[in-house]
């Protein structure tokens, strides 16, 4: 029922689409959403403890590493063990542990090690802390295009999540961009380890590399005054390797396939501004981005710096009129951004008028969050947003050639994913209108 109900609502909008004039192509979808999806409760692993490893994840680190974390109730070495093939593990690296204390909460032992040289496009199996129980495995991300990205903002744990994990686990994809808000734990420390076991089966398969939403901030006037506690010490990202190293959990970079792909993970919840580090930081990393050589440039955000939504309504303007500028004049391609509960992409965008030479901006922030959808737009649709509806889902950007990447939105729709939006992102160094 359902699902016929999904099929009428598309079959509509893909009518809608073909019969507008191509004048007017703002489309805000008449999609009907089923109803709300309860917080899921995720236990404890009855066997989990001791010295067993949980929570595993995996990010890349420069070219041809990739760093693993994991967590241990109980103190264990922080090593990983791995070969290529099931049981064998010729390779070993060590790496170091950190513990940290919130309110009354006293996190577990959280290690991380750095693994590689590893090959590209190579499935590892790997061990942590010595422990038999569990073997894990990872795919290392191609050396060369094409490159599969999925990117999926403001997760959180509940039904929905679990819907758009199992959506993204059935995608053949290389790397998770998450632009912001994870856990939800907003200050209930136990949930980052919650949030830790739910995504596991993904995270220790695939890199995940993510940047901070506002739900990470987690500081408490006079109590909690370092902001980021727990999200720096469960999610370190590779800030300190690669070409432009940004000394900063909060912002970093790093090249994919080979360098044909530059990904910009910027710091909404720090100092922004010109003259600030991360301002600095990132002039210097676009600056040492030669668009000879990499296809594409695309940057993640979380507060969304164009948004036709009535939630969250100017609270990226800041930073875009900090950076903005910078973007263009790099010709950054393609800008993804949450914080808002529902899906919008915008035409190719600067100082908010068209512009052929701007980046596409895109709203992903629809990952499945306990706070449920942004449902109020503005009317009218603004000419620049090409679309927007609020529902649940995730994006694929299938990076296929040194011109064309394929951008789709995969809708929640009864249990399927439904390609509900989807557009050709051309290289803005492929055009020789933009070229500097
Ligand atoms: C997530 O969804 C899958 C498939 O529907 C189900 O088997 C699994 O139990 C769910 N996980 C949780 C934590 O609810
Ligand atoms: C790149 O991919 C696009 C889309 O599939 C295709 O039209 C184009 O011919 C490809 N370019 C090259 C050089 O293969």
């Amino acid at each position: 029922m359902g699902k016929m109900r999904g099929t009428v609502a598309l079959a509509l909008l893909v009518l809608a689409l073909s019969s507008l004039p191509p004048a007017c192509l703002a489309v805000t979808s008449p999609y009907v959403r089923p109803r709300p999806r309860a917080t899921l409760s995720l236990r404890r692993d009855a066997d989990a403890g001791g010295q067993t490893p949980q929570q595993v994840h995996v990010s890349a680190v420069g070219p041809d590493k990739m760093r693993v974390t994991w967590i241990t109730d109980d103190d264990a070495p922080a090593t990983v063990d791995y070969g290529t093939a099931s049981g064998q593990y010729p390779f070993s690296a060590t790496g170091t542990t950190a513990v940290y204390s919130y309110l009354l909460y006293h996190s577990g032992n959280i290690h991380d090690a750095v693994v590689g040289p590893l090959k590209p496009s190579t499935t590892y199996y790997y061990r942590c802390s010595s422990d038999t129980s569990r073997e894990f495995s990872f795919r290392t991300p191609p050396s060369v295009l094409p490159f599969t990205f999925v990117i999926a903002g403001d997760l959180g744990q509940t039904e929905w999540t679990n819907s758009t994990l199992q959506h993204i686990a059935a995608a053949d994809y290389d790397m998770l961009l998450l632009p912001g808000d994870l856990s939800y734990a907003d200050l209930d420390q136990p949930r980052w380890d919650s949030y830790g076991r739910l995504v596991e089966p993904l995270a220790s398969a695939r890199p995940w590399m993510v940047t901070e939403g506002n739900h990470e901030v987690e500081k408490i006037p006079l109590i909690e005054r370092h902001p980021f506690k727990a999200y720096n010490a469960r999610w370190r990202m590779p800030y300190d390797a690669g070409a432009s190293p940004s000394g900063s959990n909060l912002y970093y970079s790093f090249d994919a396939a080979g360098g044909a792909v530059h990904v910009i993970m910027l710091g909404s919840y720090t100092d922004y501004d010109a003259g600030t580090a991360q301002h600095r930081w990132l002039q210097a990393d676009l600056a040492g981005v030669d668009r000879g050589k990499t296809a594409f440039v695309v940057a993640l955000v979380h507060a969304p710096w164009y948004n036709s939504n009535k939630a969250h309504q100017g609270e990226g303007d800041g930073m875009r009129d900090a950076m903005e500028a910078l973007l263009y004049g790099a010709r950054v391609d393609a800008v993804f951004a949450g914080h808002v509960h529902a899906y919008e992409r915008f035409a190719r965008v600067y100082g908010d008028k068209e512009d052929q030479c701007g980046a596409v901006y895109v709203t992903i922030g629809d990952g499945g969050n306990r706070e449920g959808l942004a449902e109020k737009y503005i009317d009218p649709q603004p000419k620049t947003s090409v679309f927007r509806e609020a529902s649940f889902g995730h994006g694929r950007l299938q990076v296929v050639n040194v011109t064309h990447a394929l951008w789709t939105w995969h809708r929640n729709d009864d249990d399927e994913p439904v390609v509900a939006d989807q557009t050709w992102i051309t290289s803005l160094a492929s055009n020789p209108a933009c070229k500097k």
